[in-house]
C-alpha cells in the first residue's frame, strides 16, 4: 500500500499541486501516476504519498513547510545502475578507427581497447581521476540522478582497482549522489599477464577482491564474459570468491556474442545482468527464474553501431525485469546523459516510455539491491525524487538534449545544483 501516511504527527515538509508518476506497482493507472497528488516527507523519508482530497486536515496543519510544485510532476530520482565514470584519458581515437571500419572486438584484440585506458588511468593521480569523474557525473546529478554506480576495472592491478575504488567512495562523499561500488577485476586481461587469463584469474580472487573488500571498497561485484575477455568459467571463479564474501553479483554478459554468461549469472542469483544483446531462450529463462534484472545499456548498442538487439519482446513474455543505465565508459558508451538513454532504450530497443522510466527508477534500484529503499515513491522509501516541468511523465523519454528538471530532492531536502 502505497497511498498511506506513515504517522499523525507533523511531516517535515509536503508538496502540493503535483503530478504523481510513483512507479508503483500496486497503482494500476500507467507510471502508477496520482494526478493531482501531495507527497511529504519526515526525516529524510517518504511520509505520505496519495491524492489531495483524500488529505484529511488542511495541509497547513500537517507540515511545517508546503512547497507548491504549481503542476510540476514529480518522479522518484533516477538511477544510473551501470557506470564506468571512473577512468583516464578518452577513446577518441579509437572512435575515428571505428568509424572508418574497425570492430570494437578487433580494436580490442589488437591490444588497444580498454587496455589503453587502463594504461591511461594508472598513470592519472587521484585527484585527476576525481575531478574527471565529478564533470562527467555532473550533467547526470542536473538530470536528477541520486544514485550512481560505478565500476572498477580499468586498473586490472592492486594499487590502481585501490584507487578507482577509493576515488568512487570520494564521489559519493563530495558530490549529492549515493554511490554503489563494483569491483570489475575481471574486465580484461592486462598486457602483463597476456595470454595467460587464467592466473590473471588467480591475481583477482587470491589478492585484488580479498584486498579491496577488507578495505571496505566494494559493494557489488561484476566480471565481463566474452571472447575478448573472460569465460564463464572463469567468471565463476570470481563468483566464487564474492559469494565467500557474501557479496552480491552482476555480469557483463552476451553483448557480443552468447557464451551462457546469463545463465551463469542467473543460477548464482545475480542482481542483474548486463548488455544481452545476444542472450538466447534459456538464458531469458534462466534471468525469469531467478527475478535477475536485465540491464539494457543501448549507449554501447548505439556508439558500436551494432543491429543484434536484446530481445525485449522475450523479456516481456518471460517476466524478465528491465532496467536501464548509460554505461557511461570511454569505449563503447561516451554518454552523460540518463535522459538521452532512455530515449534510445525506446527508439532502438522499443521500451514504452513507462518501461524507460520504470527501467532508471524502480527497476535500476533493483538491480542495485536497493528496491526497499528506493525506486518509487512509497512511504517509507528516501525521499530522492524530482520535480519536472512536463506535461505528462512520457516527456522525459520523448525530448532529446533538453532537461526538464526543475528540482532535485534528496533524503527530502532540495539539492543545489
Ligand atoms: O560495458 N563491455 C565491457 N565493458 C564496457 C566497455 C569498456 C570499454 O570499452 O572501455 C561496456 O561496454
Ligand atoms: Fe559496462
Amino acid at each position: 500500500m502505497v497511498t498511506g501516511t506513515m504517522s499523525s504527527e507533523m511531516w517535515d515538509a509536503i508538496w502540493v499541486d503535483a503530478g504523481l508518476a510513483t512507479l508503483d506497482l500496486g497503482i494500476a493507472a500507467p507510471f502508477g501516476r496520482i494526478e493531482d497528488g501531495v507527497i511529504a516527507v519526515k526525516d529524510g523519508r517518504i511520509a505520505h504519498v496519495g491524492a489531495r482530497d483524500d488529505l484529511p486536515r488542511p495541509v497547513e496543519h500537517m507540515a511545517a513547510v508546503v512547497h507548491d510544485a504549481e503542476g510540476a510532476w514529480i518522479t522518484p530520482a533516477l538511477i544510473d545502475c551501470h557506470t564506468h565514470i571512473v577512468h583516464g584519458g578518452h577513446r577518441a581515437r579509437e572512435f575515428d578507427l571505428r568509424l572508418q571500419g574497425a570492430s570494437y572486438a578487433e580494436i580490442s584484440r589488437s591490444g588497444v581497447g580498454i587496455r589503453s585506458t587502463v594504461m591511461a588511468t594508472r598513470a592519472a593521480s587521484f585527484e585527476d581521476l576525481l575531478v574527471s569523474a565529478a564533470r562527467r557525473l555532473e550533467p547526470l546529478v542536473s538530470e536528477g540522478v541520486t544514485v550512481v554506480e560505478i565500476k572498477s576495472g580499468y586498473g586490472l592491478d592492486l594499487d590502481t582497482e585501490l584507487k578507482m575504488l577509493e576515488v568512487a567512495r570520494a564521489i559519493g562523499e563530495r558530490m549529492p549522489v549515493t554511490v554503489v561500488t563494483t569491483f570489475l577485476g575481471a574486465h580484461a586481461v592486462p598486457a602483463e599477464f597476456d595470454g595467460d587469463a587464467d592466473r590473471y584469474i588467480d591475481f583477482v580472487c587470491d589478492e585484488v577482491l580479498p584486498a579491496a573488500v577488507e578495505r571496505g571498497l566494494v559493494d557489488q561485484v561484476d566480471a565481463f564474459c566474452e571472447g575478448i575477455a573472460f569465460s564463464p568459467e572463469q567468471v565463476g571463479r570470481v563468483f566464487d570468491v564474492a559469494r565467500l564474501f557474501n557479496l552480491p553479483i552482476k555480469l557483463h554478459a552476451e553483448q557480443l556474442s552468447d557464451l551462457g554468461g546469463s545463465i551463469l549469472a542467473a543460477e548464482a542469483g545475480a542482481l542483474s545482468c548486463d548488455h544481452l544483446e545476444f542472450v538466447g531462450p534459456d538464458g531469458i529463462d534462466a534471468l525469469a527464474r531467478s527475478g535477475t534484472v536485465a540491464v539494457l545499456l543501448p549507449g554501447a548498442f548505439f556508439v558500436l553501431g551494432k543491429t543484434t538487439k536484446p530481445p525485449i519482446a522475450a523479456f516481456r513474455e518471460a517476466g524478465v525485469r528491465m532496467a536501464v543505465a548509460t554505461d557511461c565508459n570511454p569505449g563503447s558508451s561516451p554518454v552523460t546523459s540518463l535522459l538521452t538513454t532512455m530515449n534510445m532504450a525506446c527508439v532502438l530497443f522499443g521500451l514504452t516510455p513507462e518501461e524507460a522510466l520504470a527501467g532508471t527508477t524502480r527497476e535500476a534500484a533493483r538491480a542495485l539491491g536497493l528496491a526497499a529503499e528506493r525506486g518509487t515513491l512509497a512511504v517509507g522509501k528516501a525521499a530522492d525524487f524530482v520535480l519536472w516541468r512536463i506535461q505528462d511523465p512520457a516527456e522525459l523519454s520523448y525530448r532529446i538534449g533538453f532537461n526538464p528538471r526543475i528540482e532535485v530532492i534528496r533524503a527530502g531536502a532540495p539539492t543545489l545544483i
